[in-house]
């Protein structure tokens, strides 16, 4: 400082300058230096002090770049991509969605409705209850609003439960949207430590009783970034302890579809009806994040308070969205692709972890999912998540690495593979390049 930005004075040579051609970079003499600005730009404005005119508590937003440049090295198509959180684009039901869609735009039943209830259409509602009812969740249409995305469910939770300094209990490896909003919101966030069986629930009466948690915010099925899913057991002691404290379980069953086998643990809102559990799941997981569709099951309370914070922001999720959902559900239709999906996935998830046994070094350990997209690898000793990134992308794979999910983003011990997200023709290559990696990283550090 000051940069050539802040610097008022007119260059030298401003006036004699030629206009550079448009697109072009003009490289402008100022009296201090040269620097090179967009043509379009006046050379010597001054532009907004951003950190400034952030609020603090956009500022608060710590924000990880890894997706954007993720994007960037895959747009040359020969990365092997385990870092994505999305589903395959091949994956997509593509052929679904145009039947679906030309049933939904062909029909009369909408005309002369251009919008819908901030809760979403009554039908709608109702076709989710129903489908909850199939996994256990006992709600009526009155428990449900369709959201534009889980994601805003949370935030919804946050603005209507959240005060600065509030305590949030959460998972300590985590959907990290989850804590950028719980931190946005000045919420004090406390990581409950996990095993392999998730939350440890024999903590959590310790937990609550030491702060006072507003909410715990779980993903208690094929989490989101270790795979590992609660037993019955847990989740009772997690419902009781919330019980007891007085506090909400913010439950975000995004994955919770994606069972390989016959086995899915009951949701923790089927095994609550006091209203102590809010429940959020989507179609992002299952069918497209394009279609910024999800929802929440709570108290019909709840769902009016959520829809009066809404109004600030969104009207309603997309009606078009809405639509192609409602057809989706209607006669089972979803129900089928979902399977598919799930055994595929199933397929993949065997393959990877078939590959680890094969090639991990000594000292590699992964998780074993039963269902979701993810494989949370514990790294030998010594050997840093961030230096096996960046030595493995360099052979052309990515993940993501664990510090990323961590509530104190220390985590430098962990990975997170979407397993289910590259092509099945590149898991085990990818993974035995990974393992390549980790093992020359290991050598490196023992000098052998
Ligand atoms: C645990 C979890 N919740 C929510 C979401 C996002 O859901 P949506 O696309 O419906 O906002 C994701 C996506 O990565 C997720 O992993």
């Amino acid at each position: 400082m000051p940069s050539a930005q802040y610097d008022l004075r007119p260059p030298v040579d401003a006036a004699s300058t030629p206009p550079a051609a448009p697109g072009r970079r003009a490289v402008i003499r100022t009296i201090r230096e040269r620097h090179a600005v967009d043509a379009h730009s006046e050379p010597n404005a001054i532009r907004p002090p951003w950190s400034v005119l952030f609020s603090d508590y956009s500022n608060r937003f710590t924000y990880h770049d890894f997706a954007s440049a993720e994007r960037a090295q895959r747009a040359d198509g020969t990365m092997i991509d385990f870092a994505a959180g999305s589903p395959n684009p091949a994956d997509i039901p593509d052929d679904l969605l145009r039947a679906v869609s030309l049933e939904a735009f062909s029909s009369h039943e909408f005309d002369g409705q251009p919008e819908s209830p901030i809760e979403g259409f009554d039908e709608l509602r109702e076709l989710l209850a129903e489908h909850m009812r199939t996994r256990g969740v006992h709600c009526k249409a009155r428990n449900v609003m369709v959201l534009s995305g889980c994601e805003q469910g949370i935030d919804l939770c946050v603005r209507a439960f959240i005060n600065p300094g509030d305590c949030v209990l959460v998972e300590q490896s985590t959907f990290f949207p989850a804590l950028q909003s719980f931190r946005s919101a000045g919420a004090r966030i406390v990581g409950v430590p996990m095993d392999g069986h998730g939350m440890r629930a024999d903590l959590l009466e310790g937990y609550c009783a030491r702060f006072h948690p507003k909410f715990i915010y779980t993903i208690p099925t094929f989490q989101n970034p270790t795979g590992s899913t609660m037993p019955s057991d847990r989740r009772r002691r997690l419902i009781d302890a919330a019980r007891r404290h007085q506090c909400l379980i913010i439950e975000d069953d995004a994955y919770g579809e994606l069972r390989y086998g016959d086995e899915c643990p009951i949701p923790l809102a089927g095994m609550e009806n006091e209203g102590y559990v809010l429940y959020l799941s989507t179609f992002s997981k299952t069918v497209t994040s394009g279609l910024r569709t999800g929802w929440i099951v709570a108290d019909p309370h709840v769902i009016g308070r959520l829809a009066a914070l809404r109004r600030m922001v969104d009207q309603h999720t997309s009606t078009s969205s809405q639509r192609i959902c409602m057809q989706l559900l209607r006669e089972g239709r979803i129900a089928g692709h979902v399977r598919a999906l799930a055994a595929a996935y199933r397929d993949r998830c065997d393959t990877a972890i078939a590959a680890f046994e094969r090639y991990a070094p000594h000292g590699m350990r992964w998780s074993v999912p039963e269902g979701g997209y993810y494989v949370w690898v514990t790294l030998p000793d010594g050997v840093r998540a961030l230096d096996a990134l960046a030595a493995s992308r360099a052979v052309g794979v990515t993940f993501m690495p664990g510090g990323v999910f961590d509530v104190d983003e220390t985590d430098d011990a962990h990975i997170r593979l979407n397993v289910v997200h590259p092509d099945p023709g590149d898991i085990e290559t990818g993974i035995r390049r990974i393992c390549a990696t980790v093992t020359g990283l290991l050598r490196e550090q023992t000098g052998r």
